[in-house]
């Protein structure tokens, strides 16, 4: 929190930048096994969450992962339950990590799928031009997490805290394409990124 305070987010992500160019290089081969174990029991055995509120991290991309892993440490993202697993983390291991997962196959969980809503959130996806950062199959790049075949739980969790401003330590570009929707077309925007 004080580091967010003093050096602000900028800063942060252009550390995870260069932690994650240098570390790449640095850490490759490097066996983490049974960090990554340890990680699946809430994320998943192959990255694909099973568990409600907890995110799939399968094909994020490993700059998104790598990126949050640090907010995390830093406690500029602070989460409870990933508290010990960041406590410690070196940046390479970081960069280790987020490799392993962004490599995993991203799978929809077996939540239920509302074709109406999903047609309704596909429109406001286009109208809010969500696919302008997260790209059109919401897929993600660079720091823009992966959004399709999310868990729905844990999109509509984490829509709602953007929209509320909510989410500690959140890109400020998260702002603005929430801004004043509902919570039945946050709904609607969850099932639709998480039906593709
Ligand atoms: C005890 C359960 C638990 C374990 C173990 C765990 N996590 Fe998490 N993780 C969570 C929860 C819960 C969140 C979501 C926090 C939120 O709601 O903002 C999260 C969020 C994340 C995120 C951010 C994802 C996103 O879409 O914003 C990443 C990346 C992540 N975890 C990676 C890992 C890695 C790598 C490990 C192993 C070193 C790990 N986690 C171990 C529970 C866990
Ligand atoms: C201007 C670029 C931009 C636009 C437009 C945008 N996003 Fe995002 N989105 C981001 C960034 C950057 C993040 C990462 C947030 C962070 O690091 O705190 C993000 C994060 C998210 C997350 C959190 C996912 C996770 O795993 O934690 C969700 C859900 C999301 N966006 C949904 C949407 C939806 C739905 C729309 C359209 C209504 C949208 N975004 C439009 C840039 C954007």
């Amino acid at each position: 929190m004080e580091f967010a305070g003093k050096y602000g987010r900028p800063l942060i992500l252009g550390l995870a930048a260069a932690v994650f160019w240098t570390g790449a290089a640095l850490a490759q081969g490097g066996s983490l096994s049974e960090r990554i174990q340890t990680c699946e029991v809430c994320h998943g055995e192959d990255g694909n969450s099973r568990m409600e509120n907890i995110p799939s991290i399968a094909g994020q991309p490993a700059f998104f992962i790598v990126n949050q892993l640090i907010l995390m440490r830093e406690r500029v993202r602070p989460v409870e339950a990933m508290e010990p697993f960041v406590k410690d983390l070196k940046d390479e291991d970081a960069v280790v990590l987020a490799n392993h997962f962004a490599k995993l196959t991203p799978r929809p969980s077996d939540e239920k799928i509302d074709p109406s809503l999903v047609k309704r959130g596909e429109a406001l996806s286009v109208a809010r031009r969500c696919g302008s950062c997260h790209l059109p199959t919401l897929a993600g790049q660079e720091q823009i997490p992966r959004i399709g075949k999310q868990r729905v739980d844990y999109l509509v969790k984490s829509l709602k805290e953007f929209r509320d401003g909510t989410r500690l330590g959140a890109d400020t570009n998260m702002s603005v394409p929430v801004v004043g929707l509902s919570d039945a077309d946050l709904a609607a925007l969850a099932q639709y990124a998480a039906s593709l």
